[in-house]
């Protein structure tokens, strides 16, 4: 009989988390949960239930808690690989508490990797296209400069890129992969998954849905007068599931020594679309008609980009499948099902 190999899922009951956690039980992977619900609910655990029929491991813990991360490393010495997911992540909230964001996701960070250092362990890290601001050259590849940050949840993930790539650089155990996402949007095909977002959502595609179910009166598109086909902000949009397979192919690209030391990948479609092709995507899917106003550009943000994404092609062996369509219909169908059943 086969053991299945230990894979710690941190921030394993969030969005991109709970979606990667049921890739891996459908992978042959036994995931271990750790999670101390800031930002999730302990319900996501019987949602993976109902969709996998396993109960996934969980382990209520906050990282930032030094003692209590490496009790637990030290615990569960059959853990082979570790997906890093937990952390803060509202850009706009890391502008106004600098500090609670630097704390979080660097003690988190620091402290696993410190609990991890005896042993070998394959290291994925959920990083971000933020850390290109605005590119450029597109399509974006790895090997383009990262730009100064525009916020400390940004700088967050520059710098903790940079704490990996030293790391890994003097460790005979850790081999380690950075994965950049693009926009990650939609939800599981069952819609017993999702995103949820803690009051009013920040992303556009959580903001689309809550308009068109009445939760909220209206959407701004934030700008139409950018240099752009149609003035609107374009963005490579990716679907959670494929996200989350994307893990799961870095991991087995780590277990087959493809990588050694560190490596960082692009996880996007390679394909931009705009906040007006969002919304029409969204119209056609749904049948619903949006209320939307054009309102004045958000601070920040940046015009345009789109991932240049051959090299996860090449050497995870991984590429998106879904569509822009796909994404909106999953993330409608969610919308939709917290209506019955709502996750608090
Ligand atoms: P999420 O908030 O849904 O999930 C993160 C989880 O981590 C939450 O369940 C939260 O409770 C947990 N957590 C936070 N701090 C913790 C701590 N100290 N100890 C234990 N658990 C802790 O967010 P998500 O969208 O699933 O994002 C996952 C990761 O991907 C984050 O690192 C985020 O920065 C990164 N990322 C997200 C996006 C996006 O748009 N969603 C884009 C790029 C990168
Ligand atoms: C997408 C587009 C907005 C809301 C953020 C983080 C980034 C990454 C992903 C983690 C933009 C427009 C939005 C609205 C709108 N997260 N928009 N009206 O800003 O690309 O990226 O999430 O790493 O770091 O910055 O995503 O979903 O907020 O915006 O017009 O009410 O939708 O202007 O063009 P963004 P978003």
């Amino acid at each position: 009989m086969s053991v299945k190999k230990q894979i710690l899922v941190t921030g394993g009951t969030g969005y991109i988390g709970s979606h990667t956690v049921v890739e891996l039980l459908a992978a042959g992977y036994e995931p271990i949960i750790v999670d101390n619900l800031s930002n999730s609910s302990a319900k996501i655990i019987d949602q993976i239930e109902k969709i996998t029929g396993v109960v996934p491991v969980f382990h209520h813990l906050d990282l930032c808690d030094e003692k209590a991360t490496r009790d637990f490393i030290d615990n569960h010495p059959a853990i082979s690989g570790v997906i890093h997911f937990a952390a803060f992540k509202a850009v706009g909230e890391s502008v106004a508490e600098p500090l609670k964001y630097y704390k979080n996701n660097f003690y988190s960070l620091t402290n696993l990797l410190t609990a991890c250092a005896e042993r070998p362990v394959n290291f994925v890290f959920s990083s971000s296209c933020t850390v290109y601001g605005q590119p450029n050259h597109l399509p974006v590849a790895e090997d383009a400069p990262v730009q100064p940050a525009e916020s400390p949840y940004g700088n967050t993930k520059q710098v903790a890129e940079e704490i990996l790539r030293d790391t890994a650089k003097v460790s005979k155990n850790l081999n380690i992969i950075s994965l950049r996402y693009f926009n990650p949007v939609g939800a599981h095909a069952s819609a017993l998954i999702g995103e949820l977002p803690l009051g009013i959502p920040q992303n556009l595609v959580p903001f689309i849905t809550q308009t068109a179910i009445g939760k909220r009166e209206s959407l701004t598109v934030f700008g139409d007068d950018y240099n752009t086909p149609d003035g609107s902000c374009i963005r490579d949009y990716i679907h959670v599931v494929d996200l989350a397979k994307a893990h799961v192919a870095s991991l087995r690209a780590l277990e087959l020594n493809k990588i050694s030391n560190y490596e960082v990948f692009n996880i996007g479609t390679g394909k931009g679309s705009s906040v007006l092709e969002v919304i029409k995507a969204f119209e056609r899917v749904s049948g619903e008609k949006l209320n939307y106003t054009i309102g004045s550009r958000r601070p920040g943000d940046i015009e345009q980009i789109w991932g240049e994404v051959k090299k996860a092609e090449q050497i995870l062996g991984w590429k998106a499948e879904l569509g822009l369509e796909d994404m909106m219909r999953s993330a409608w169908a969610w919308e939709e099902y917290l209506v019955e059943h709502p996750i608090v």
